[in-house]
């Protein structure tokens, strides 16, 4: 048979089970050794006590006078009330003294007849012992004592005797073997369930821990490490590709508008050239914005900070207030208590300022910011009572580049970034963003946040 290894989490579940079944199988050999009731030897020191009164009894039926039986009677007088019995039998068996003997004696006498291997043996209460070789004359005599013991039978004997105790101390004493079991069985799957949580916030880092322990974890997560290596390269890669190619276009554009601010010096206005520089000067914004998207992903985890709602945004809605109010509209928000939380202050800034911001720029004239928390959540929803999103666009503002089909013909809008980069941080933090119908009228986003420990 080829058997386990240990380093494997069969072997290691086969050899507890093999310890348990040794463990068990040693106690049920033990126990008819332990147990009074079942035949065993007596204490040496007992023994020779025994010994020596079957000698002393010897000397002095020996000398006294009479038939046997009288003599004997002397010592089997019934002191069964002084919890001590002594009795006499022939070396086969035939009781002598006392005649009124008991059903114990002549179970016990049947099993244990040589004086050279003394035995003891409880019944219900009495404790017999022998036989011990008595001399009278010539003859040889078995003696037998019989007493009563008084202290209570050991524990594991009352606890043998009561199944239903019995059961509840397997089940105390195995508890916590098996709770500890489960919980050394389980704390690879854990370690693994931590670190995928890590990387659902967005942290592509391996963790070198989750290649210890039995074989099968250790594969497991040598293959999630590989797999969090791979994704985390990917990413890079892509997110260096968006960053090059966002930084080269900047180039050719700049030349473009130095080249156009020259055509018109030269050739002095026309709509053309005007139109030739609207556009390149919404394409430099563009690369800009994505620009800055691409890098505040490229370093979003290295730069993730323990801080608090109040230090984050309070800074940010006093100047959305102030700029609304310059534009004639309202903005209130709910008290904004340092609730922790953990991540990329900077992601964390502009997410929220770009839903504001919106809520500016499309509300009427009124915004209001809810900040509540729950179930260690930070809930902020942001509402206004402009004109709102239809709702089968609700879902598509946060594409990059999206515009609802209304604001894409207004001349005022931004490139439809801002809620894609709110989206990209708000997912980074393990949070969610949810853009629905306000009250108000307008549209309202709600943004949901884990709060830190
Ligand atoms: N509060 C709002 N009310 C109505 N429409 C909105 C609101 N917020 C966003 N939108 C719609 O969603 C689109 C996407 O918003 P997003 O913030 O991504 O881009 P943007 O505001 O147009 O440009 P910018 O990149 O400058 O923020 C907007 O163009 C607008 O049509
Ligand atoms: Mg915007």
């Amino acid at each position: 048979m080829k058997l386990p290894r240990f380093s494997s989490l069969y072997g290691r579940i086969f050899a507890v089970f093999w310890l348990t079944l040794l463990l068990v199988v040693l106690i049920l050999l033990l126990l008819p050794n332990l147990d009074p009731r079942t035949q065993h030897t007596i204490p040496q020191p007992q023994q020779e006590r025994f010994q020596e009164s079957a000698a002393s009894i010897s000397s002095q039926i020996s000398h006294d006078g009479g038939s046997l039986e009288r003599k004997l009677s002397r010592f089997t007088d019934d002191k069964r009330h002084k919890g001590f019995q002594l009795y006499f039998t022939t070396t086969d068996g035939d009781v002598i003294s006392p005649r009124r003997n008991s059903k114990a004696l002549r179970n016990f006498i049947t099993m244990a007849d040589s004086p050279s291997h003394p035995k003891q043996k409880l019944y219900g209460r009495w404790m017999m012992a022998g036989p011990f070789e008595v001399r009278h004359k010539d003859d040889t005599l078995l003696m037998y004592i019989g007493r009563i013991v008084r202290e209570p039978p050991p524990f594991f004997i009352q606890i043998l005797d009561k199944p239903f105790q019995l059961l509840l101390l397997t089940m105390l004493v195995s508890t916590p073997l098996l709770l500890w079991l489960a919980w050394a069985i389980s704390l690879p799957a854990r370690r693994l369930q931590n670190a995928a949580e890590r990387v659902a916030k967005g942290e592509f880092e391996a963790d070198p821990k989750l290649e210890s322990g039995s074989k099968e974890f250790k594969q497991a997560g040598a293959s999630f490490n590989q797999m969090v290596q791979a994704i985390n390269h990917m990413i890079g890669g892509q997110q260096r590709l968006l960053s090059d190619i966002s930084h080269e276009l900047r180039s050719p554009l700049t030349r473009l508008r130095m080249a156009t601010a020259l055509a018109k010096r030269k050739q002095g206005e026309s709509n053309e050239l005007t139109r030739i520089d609207t556009e390149a000067e919404r394409l430099e914004t563009m690369i800009g914005e994505l620009l800055e998207l691409s890098r505040m992903q490229v370093n979003s985890h290295e730069q993730r900070e323990q801080t608090d709602a109040a230090s984050l945004w309070y800074d940010m809605l006093e100047d959305a207030r102030f700029e609304a109010e310059q534009c004639g509209k309202a903005l209130s928000y709910t008290t904004l208590e340092e609730w922790p939380l953990h991540g990329n202050p900077n992601l964390l800034i502009s997410a929220l300022e770009n839903v504001v911001r919106n809520a500016i720029k499309y509300g009427d004239d009124k915004i209001t910011i809810r900040f509540t928390t729950q179930a260690m959540r930070l809930c902020i929803t942001v509402e206004d009572n402009g004109e709102g999103v239809p709702d089968n666009e609700l879902g598509d503002i946060f594409r990059p580049f999206y515009r609802v089909s209304t604001a894409r013909d207004r001349s005022s809008g931004g490139t439809g970034l801002g809620l894609a980069i709110t989206e990209s941080a708000i997912r980074q933090h393990s949070g969610t963003i949810k853009a629905s119908r306000s009250k108000l009228g307008g549209l309202k986003v709600s943004i949901t946040l884990p709060l830190s420990k």
